[in-house]
């Protein structure tokens, strides 16, 4: 049971891992941040062992379009099949084991490995292997068709978002993202219509940029144009799942939407009034980082490439209405100040992560009233990695 206490200026703060503190010691130690054998062990640990975010479904989004993705550094393939259905493989040819394709590319059909020219039907199955028994109508037999397929990944679809599970017994998805979809009912995220993405390749440990994006204290300061203090610092703290879904809302974020300008957003889905105006930031465990509002949505997706790299896929969305050109204007703004505000991030992101050599690296502090939900993300990484306190 997630308890919270409130503050003298009405927000809440939930009673975290650092409520016993006067000043938190940083849960995780500097080395998770900077060594390659933690960055390898994360890798086995978290992005192995659960769902982790793999990619966007628009990047499939036509039948037949297969795209590359590395995962805990397994290459897979993302395929939209006939059905439209999202299906994700391993990306090693049942043959020889050459990766199918490195780039994203459109079939029409089958995909067909470069190297003796087997070919996979859209759901994975083998459909042809040229010569097969050194015939030359030699094809393989309907046995080996069924066992020699592309291995499936257990993969789902949310809110535009495709997730893998890369470990041996997944616990169902919905299972995991179902608190979330329930306090996101009123968002109807098949209307999703992605408004503007970018890749960021950041010198940065994948954790330092979860724990920016959770971080509502540094807003006034490094993000001035986002409003007044008062309001970027009016901000209650959420657990949703203090074991994946942590992160918070400001209940008054985007007040003066409730009164609607011609060329205002259309809202995505039904939203209520008492929904109108809240901003929701949260960090699905590990790697995808989403901000909700009633006519927008952001996702930075974060694709750890080493203990001090990681790929920042940030794509923002709005309703698919938003797509008719009277918006254009509007939509262009909102993603240059979404955009901007990333860009802002990244120097104090170096900054942190060169911090992390510094002998004062693992005596840094949380403090009780702004980081108990970084501590409660750090807490699931080192319950996770086996880190004590
Ligand atoms: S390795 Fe793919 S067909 Fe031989
Ligand atoms: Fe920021």
């Amino acid at each position: 049971m997630t308890t919270y206490s409130t503050t003298s200026s009405g927000n809440t703060i939930v009673d975290g891992p650092l409520s016993e503190q006067t000043y938190g010691r940083s849960i995780l130690p500097a080395a998770a941040y900077t060594d390659p054998q933690e960055f390898a062990r994360e890798q086995r640990m978290i992005f192995s062992a659960e769902w982790v975010w793999a990619g966007y479904t628009h990047w499939v989004g036509n039948e037949g379009d297969v795209h590359p993705v590395e995962v805990a550094g397994k290459p897979l393939l993302i395929v939209r099949d006939g059905e439209g259905n999202v299906n994700v493989f391993h990306n090693s040819c049942r043959h020889r084991g050459m990766v199918v394709t490195q780039e994203p590319i459109e079939v029409t059909q089958r995909i067909q490995c470069a190297y003796h020219c087997w070919s996979y039907n859209l759901d994975g199955s083998l459909a042809a292997a040229p010569y097969f028994n050194r015939e030359r109508r030699g094809a393989p037999s309907p046995e080996a068709r069924r066992k020699l397929g592309l291995l499936p990944v257990p993969s789902a679809v949310w809110a535009g978002m495709v997730f893998v599970n890369l470990s041996d017994a997944p616990t169902p998805f919905e299972d995991v993202i179902k608190p979330l979809a329930e306090r996101w009912s009123h968002i109807d995220f098949d209307r999703l219509h992605l408004a503007r993405e970018r890749k960021f390749d950041l010198a940065v440990n994948w954790k330092l940029a979860v724990e920016n994006f959770l971080d509502f204290y540094h807003l006034p300061f490094v993000h001035p144009q986002v409003g007044p203090v008062a309001a970027s610092l009016d901000v209650d703290d959420v657990v949703i799942d203090s074991d994946v879904i942590v992160g918070g809302c400001y209940p008054r974020g985007a007040e003066g939407k409730a009164k609607k300008s011609e060329d205002a957003l259309p809202f995505i889905g039904d939203v209520p009034a008492g929904k109108v105006a809240s901003q929701d930031i949260f960090c699905v465990f590990p790697n995808a980082l989403v901000f909700l509002e009633a006519d927008w949505f952001q996702v930075i997706a974060l694709s750890p490439a080493a203990a001090d790299r990681t790929v920042e896929h940030m794509a923002v969305f709005v309703d698919e209405s938003a797509a008719d050109p009277r918006f254009a204007e509007s939509v262009s703004s909102l993603c240059d100040v979404l955009f901007h505000v990333n860009e802002q991030d990244i120097p104090f992101l170096y900054k942190l992560q060169a911090g992390r050599a510094s002998d004062g690296a693992n005596h840094t502090t949380l403090l009780p009233s702004w980081d108990q939900i970084t501590a409660m993300f750090q807490t699931a990484v080192a319950a996770r990695m086996g880190y004590s306190k």
